[in-house]
């Protein structure tokens, strides 16, 4: 009810504790398994989570530092309880995108074992099941967590990074609840063909509140809706600065009063709340234009996301004025352009076909450039569009200027109705098969999804 929002403290995921693993590697366990969360004040909700109720913690992972990753399957067997594991925004071999793969999950009882080593910029990424067909249902019912990767360039930035002190992680979800305080899925969409939901969720916990400090903060922002969309801002319209997307830090901070994130990608900005002692205001996500049919589901309208209460005093520091430099690929580079159009057939197609796992629609050559031009032909939607495989760069966008914020490293973009977006990708470090879809997981599940190989 609206009588407990913002009376109950936003969760911050823990740090898991490693141990050591095979040939000195970092090793993390995970535990898939189903629990009782509140997402609503008052009201048990039946969800999925790793190591607890739902979502899961925050796995550290060093740039250069093998890793290794067990999951075990706890969850209680179901004709939807098989799962597997993806790095969203991690170059990883090809057989580790997915452990174990898109379709043999790890059934209910088993564990199966990812190993890595990240070779790419400091950044927020993300894990989340990707079973075929039943991505959507698992994450909608809470299964996700974070993945902070770190590097000298991050160590030396003088940046806020005492995690849940003055550096805080926010997973931001829209859930819809039934009257039992069960979740819901598609079931209560009209018939659209996406997940929307009208509460808003930060960490698990619906309009949550967070004590910060009068000081530099900074907040990491993960998108981890299926279709919703936020334009992120302060009550009070102040500037704040984007620092990193979704594969890093950006060349230097970027000044805005609002954010626009798209499922599945992330922020991070920081916020000077030093002269703000004693108060508390709220981040809200404003108002904005959207298309036909998700407008009609509820997106773009405005809301507050959480609120902000300025508890303790802090420490005063400047932005940065530089970051790190992002060195753009050029567009020379590339060997080739490849066109991927989304289309409105009432179908959920790329280039006119749906995903099957026998079809490689895409062969490219290990260590090779190109650039790839997605166009969403539909009128009625926007889709966010994610390659596996690791980080590249925005070119251009047709519907305008490309914001600075989209300058850096990036795994998923948004692509408005009617809009071409290029991308310039380097196939460098990857080997095997990896996907390309709609990150609208519903989309995603129904085959909005292609496959590239890497040879
Ligand atoms: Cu975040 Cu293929 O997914
Ligand atoms: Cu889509």
């Amino acid at each position: 009810g609206s009588d407990t929002k913002f009376s109950r403290p936003m969760p911050v995921p823990p740090l898991l504790a490693a141990t050591v693993g095979t040939g000195g590697s970092v090793h993390y366990d995970l535990v898939a398994q189903a629990g009782t969360s509140e997402l609503e004040a008052g009201k048990p909700t039946e969800t999925y989570g790793y190591n607890g109720a739902i979502l899961g913690p925050t796995l550290r992972m060093r740039r250069g530092q093998a890793v290794e990753v067990a999951l075990a399957n706890h969850l209680p067997e179901s004709d939807h309880s098989d799962t597997n594991l993806h790095w969203h925004g991690l170059k990883v071999p090809g057989s580790m995108d997915i452990v174990p793969d898109l379709h043999q999950g790890i059934h209910s009882g088993e564990t199966a074992l990812a190993a890595f080593t990240p070779d790419q910029p400091a950044a927020l990424l993300w894990y989340h099941p990707h079973p075929h067909g039943s991505t959507g249902l698992q994450v909608n019912l809470g299964m996700a967590g974070l993945i902070l990767l770190e590097d000298d360039v991050s160590d030396a930035l003088p940046l806020p990074k005492a995690y849940g002190v003055d550096d805080f992680p926010l997973v931001v979800q829209d859930r819809r609840l039934k009257a039992d305080g069960s979740l819901a899925y598609m079931e209560s969409m009209g018939g659209k063909d996406f997940m929307m939901g009208e509460r808003i969720l930060v960490n698990g916990v619906e309009n949550p509140y967070l004590d910060l400090p009068a000081g530099l903060v900074r907040l990491r922002l993960l998108n981890g809706s299926s279709t919703r969309r936020y334009a992120f801002a302060l009550e009070d319209g102040r500037t704040f600065h984007q620092i990193a997307s979704d594969g890093g830090f950006l060349a230097a901070p970027v000044a805005l009063t609002q954010l626009r994130l798209g499922p599945a990608e992330r922020a991070e900005i920081l916020v000077d709340f030093s002269k703000d002692l004693g108060r508390s205001l709220f981040l809200r996500s404003e108002a904005f234009a959207a298309a036909s049919e998700e407008a009609e589901a509820g997106q773009g309208r405005g809301f507050p996301v959480m609120q902000l209460r300025i508890a303790r005093p802090g420490t005063a520091r400047p932005v940065p004025g530089s970051l790190t430099p992002v060195p753009r690929i050029p567009e020379s580079e590339a060997a080739m352009t490849r066109r991927f159009g989304l289309e409105d057939t009432g179908d959920a197609v790329i280039n006119g076909k749906t995903f099957d796992e026998m079809r490689v629609d895409v062969t490219v050559s290990a260590g090779s450039t190109e650039i790839w031009e997605v166009t969403n032909f539909a009128t009625t939607i926007a889709h966010p569009f994610h390659i596996h495989g690791g980080q590249f760069q925005i070119l251009s966008r047709s519907g305008g200027e490309l914001p600075e914020g989209e300058r850096g490293w990036k795994d998923t973009f948004l692509v408005s109705p009617g809009e071409t977006v290029r991308v310039i990708l380097r196939f460098q470090g990857l080997s095997g098969r990896y996907l390309y879809h709609c990150h609208i997981l519903e989309h995603e599940g129904a085959g909005m999804m292609g496959q590239f190989e890497v040879q």
